[in-house]
């Protein structure tokens, strides 16, 4: 009998899964490269492994080139994989186009992070709907049903009353409307899954909390599986029920959003926290302050994907990093007392027995 560790709280079904999903896009050859034999490739996503549960958010924070939207794009298998599997309700599967992609569009939805361009300008609201509600068979059979069918729509996504938005055209809308419109859009289709690419990042910050209370409320509602993609990681600490960090193509840290995001565990999540804009901070004392410039947060920029550092891809901005970092990758470990909590990153090793910071190459930097 080991030592009880605090309970987790009960999990939902798993809808949709990922198992050492990759993506490698091929590099364009250059003229001086065509005599050699080496294919370079885009290393977007690695080996990422991640879970949706009914009627729960799960977000995927990381900065930009992290490969968030890639993994999205595989998931609604916009995209080919590399390797890896993605399983739907346990069955593995791939689809690419025809009857078979639209029977896994009707379960798995994705909205994109700007819905002026993926609404049609010459189009009105009732159009987008109508083809959505159409092409799932959720149509109904008569012109009433239809209105019906529309009326919901647009009323789950509380924009009301319909007549009000039905036949306007995109550019009569706002940001945040446009927004609601694209969710109503995946909604037409009745899916389980929505996967939501940066649903608030182009809206104003005023609007922002309403888009995601009515995620939120989709969620409840609906029972959805919503994956949350982000790189505002203070957002994911508001609105999902699990966190999951993503840096150069892999993921680093994941677990329940309350721990990610207020014991981060990972050093790059807590980079990517002293980065957040933070109201406390901000106004906070003149340390505070200080503690914010790049050099404390362990700047620098991302890794090239097409040459990705060995071992750790976090190594060369880590102040934490030990040799064995710069050659061998970390596997997922667990945060020891914080079920379900876990960080790829050697600190967690119980046997690891470098020093934090002993592979810094510049002087003071070095852990004392
Ligand atoms: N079609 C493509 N062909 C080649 N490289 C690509 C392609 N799509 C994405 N990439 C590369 O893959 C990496 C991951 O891109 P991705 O768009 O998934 O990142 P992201 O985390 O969504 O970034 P952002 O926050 O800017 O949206 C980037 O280096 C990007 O340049
Ligand atoms: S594995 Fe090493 S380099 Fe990577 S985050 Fe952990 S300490 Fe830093
Ligand atoms: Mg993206």
């Amino acid at each position: 009998m080991t030592l009880s560790e605090p309970s987790a709280p009960p999990l939902t079904e798993v809808v949709l899964e990922a198992e050492s999903l990759t993506k490698h896009f091929p590099v364009r050859r250059r003229v001086r490269d065509l005599l050699s034999r080496e294919r370079r490739v885009v290393h977007a996503v690695d080996d990422v492994n991640l879970v949706l549960r009914r009627g729960r958010v799960t977000a995927l924070v990381g900065e930009s080139g992290s490969g968030k939207s890639t993994v999205a794009r595989l998931l609604a298998q916009l995209y080919r994989r590399t390797s890896g599997d993605i399983r739907l309700h346990g069955e593995s599967t791939t689809v690419r186009g025809g009857r078979r992609f639209r029977a896994y569009a009707r379960r798995v939805q994705l909205t994109f992070q700007d819905p002026f361009a993926s609404l049609n300008p010459v189009h009105t609201v009732r159009y987008h709907l109508t083809r959505s509600l159409r092409i799932h068979g959720h149509g109904g059979r008569t012109a009433a049903e239809l209105e019906r069918a529309l009326h919901d729509l647009l009323g789950r996504v509380s924009l009301t009353p319909a007549e009000r938005y039905i036949d306007k055209f995109p550019h009569e809308l706002s940001g945040g409307q446009r927004q609601r419109v694209a969710i109503a859009r995946a909604l037409g289709a009745d899916p389980e899954v929505l996967l939501a690419d940066e649903p608030v990042s182009m809206l104003d910050v005023s609007i922002r909390l309403g888009v995601l209370n009515l995620l939120r409320d989709l969620k409840e509602r609906l029972n959805l599986a919503i994956l949350y993609i982000t790189h505002d990681i203070a957002s994911a600490r508001y609105f999902a029920d699990d966190t999951l960090v993503m840096y150069a193509g892999r993921m680093v840290e994941g677990g329940d959003s309350e721990t990610v995001t207020q014991r981060p565990a990972h050093p790059y999540t807590r980079l990517l926290i002293a980065s957040a804009p933070d109201p406390d901070r901000i106004q906070g004392s003149p340390t505070d302050a200080a503690a914010a410039t790049p050099e404390d947060r362990g700047g620098g920029e991302p890794p090239s994907l097409i040459d990705p550092p060995p071992g750790c891809r976090f190594h060369p901005r880590c102040p934490n990093a030990m040799p064995r970092c710069l050659t061998a990758l970390p596997p997922r470990l667990a945060v020891q007392g914080e079920p379900g909590h876990w960080a790829s990153c050697w600190l967690y090793d119980p046997e690891n027995t470098e020093t934090p910071g002993s592979a810094a190459r510049e002087v003071g930097a070095v852990a004392s």
